[in-house]
């Protein structure tokens, strides 16, 4: 007897905006990847976290008791995504940066008047293509228009996306704490342009806190985040033929006050090299490769930079416990 069809649709093919993992773009991910191996302390650019081991590892993090993150943004997107829509209006186009399983897109979508379109933007293809699915089931009126894209690249969306009303870009989950304050300004200027005159923006971003609740969030007691941290040379390895040695690193997150962030630090534990696009990089105990950044910001900080990216920040919401902020951005 065959199992029933499940009454999922088929994802949407994901529109390849910049086609990350086309071969042709291969020889520039891979200079881009020597490139910040070759700084001090040496850099795997984070968006290689999230393969599809480690989009689902990433999923597991969520739900884990360290990690107030996500439970914070939606507890705010619970108490206030009405409010959201109401300043957002009807008949929005909302383009997400990052959208991973969407947990956080469903309840914004539900409060929103009439969306007129949904799109997706992610470099992890699967996740992306499941998230798509779910949502274009959940909410058959809405266009869902995914893109398979690095967003710190140019990339394109497809032309018949409808325009909507207004655009919105929607970028949760602290994301924007990965990047360094210049490229953080870069991305919300992107954003800005993205969206065009009349455009608006929500970002969750993570609050400065006790650094004792920092560590524990991306260093928890079960070793999830250690093994999401450690599967990214797995993934470098599978996708340009390295040879890093999971074995020879640990994870490490600690808080960088001078910085306001976190660091998610692979820390070599014995002196080995490694070979990257004709390259040597040399390990000695205690070096450690950067794999992501997690800044941390007050209120006025965050306004401060989105300004400077020419954007105004109309409303900004909290949790209870202040942990987490949502900020609406207009143009
Ligand atoms: C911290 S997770 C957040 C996921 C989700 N938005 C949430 O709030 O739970 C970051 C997401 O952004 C995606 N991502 C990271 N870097 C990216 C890049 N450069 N371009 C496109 N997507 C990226 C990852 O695949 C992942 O889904």
């Amino acid at each position: 007897v065959s199992a029933p069809r499940s009454e999922v649709p088929r994802p949407p093919e994901p529109w390849p905006g910049a086609a990350p993992g086309e071969p042709a773009a291969e020889p520039t991910a891979l200079a881009e990847l020597a490139d910040a191996l070759a700084e001090q302390p040496p850099r795997i650019p984070s968006k290689y976290l999230y393969d599809e081991r480690g989009s689902a590892l990433f999923d597991r993090i969520c739900d884990l008791p360290e990690y107030y993150p996500t439970r914070s943004e939606l507890a705010i997107m619970e108490q206030h995504a009405a409010e959201m829509a109401r300043a957002l209006g009807p008949d929005a186009t909302v383009v997400e940066y990052g959208t991973g399983t969407g947990r956080k897109t469903r309840l914004l979508l539900a409060a929103l008047d009439r969306p007129c379109a949904y799109v997706p933007v992610d470099v992890a293809a699967e996740f992306l293509s499941a998230a798509s699915a779910r949502l274009a089931a959940e909410f058959p009126a809405v266009a869902v228009v995914p893109v398979w894209a690095d967003f710190t690249r140019p990339f394109l969306l497809p032309p018949d996306v409808p325009r909507g009303r207004r655009r919105v870009a929607y970028f949760p989950g602290s994301t924007i704490g990965n990047f360094e304050p210049d490229e953080a300004r870069a991305l919300l200027a992107e954003m800005r342009d993205r969206v065009g005159p009349g455009g608006a923006a929500l970002v969750g971003v993570d609050l400065r806190k006790d650094p004792r609740v920092l560590e524990a969030a991306y260093d928890d007691a079960a070793g999830v985040t250690a093994r999401f941290n450690l599967n990214v040379l797995a993934h470098v390895n599978r996708r340009f033929g390295l040879a890093f040695d999971p074995s020879r690193f640990r994870h490490r997150a600690p808080w960088v006050d001078r910085a306001g962030r976190i660091e998610m630090r692979l820390v070599s534990t014995v002196r080995h090299e490694v070979d990257v696009a004709g390259r040597r990089y040399r390990f000695e105990p205690g070096d450690y490769i950067l794999t992501e950044y997690s800044h941390k910001y007050r209120l006025t900080e965050f306004a401060a930079l989105a300004q400077t990216a020419g954007w105004r920040t109309r409303r900004t919401w909290t949790d209870a416990e202040a942990r987490f902020s949502v900020h609406l951005l207009e143009t």
